[in-house]
């Protein structure tokens, strides 16, 4: 079983992955960090220097490329389904589960706004009406997911229930 989580920046993905890999004693694959070390550089300086469509195309070539145990949960970066047919690969490819959280939430998380471009140097106003925006942009791409559930106080446990239930 491969499980991709997606969902927008700031609902926890990494962190997920982590703790649903513990679980189920698999391996854990995230694939913005697995960009940075192929680069050897950071997302915002990949960013920085080679503008995004060149990181749309190098996130979307890792993603397929990538030579992927049988078991394993993935993290993806925020934006990876909404572009290219990224999200069609993963939902051929594994079990797809969206984390969803609602703006305030997102806003609330995201304190470390300089590490990722898309966010940089906004206000906490700022932030909000862009997660707004951005979520209802992108919805329409993370909804295709097998699973959709509310990410926040979410517990390892219960995420993982709900997953095997999808197996029936
Ligand atoms: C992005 C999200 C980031 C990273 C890049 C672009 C986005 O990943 O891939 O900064 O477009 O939402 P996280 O969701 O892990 O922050």
């Amino acid at each position: 079983m491969k499980v991709f989580l997606v969902g927008f920046m700031g609902c926890g993905k990494s962190t997920k992955a982590k703790q649903l890999a513990n679980l189920l004693e698999c391996t854990v694959i995230d694939i913005d960090a697995v960009i940075v070390s192929q680069e050897g550089m950071s997302i915002a300086d990949y960013f920085a220097a080679n503008g995004e469509a060149a990181f749309r195309d190098l996130e979307s070539k890792t993603l397929k490329t990538f030579n992927y145990p049988d078991t394993c949960v993935v993290a993806t970066g925020g934006g990876l389904p909404c572009f290219l047919d990224n999200m069609q690969w993963m939902n051929e490819n594994g079990i797809t589960v969206y984390l969803e959280m609602t703006p305030p939430q997102l806003g609330s998380r995201l304190h470390n706004r300089e590490k990722r471009p898309l966010i940089k140097g906004m206000d906490d106003e700022q932030l909000l009406a862009f997660i707004v925006g951005k979520l209802e942009e992108r919805n329409p791409f993370y909804h295709p997911s097998k699973l959709a559930i509310n990410a926040f106080d979410l517990e390892p446990k219960a995420l993982l229930e709900e997953i095997n239930s999808l197996k029936g």
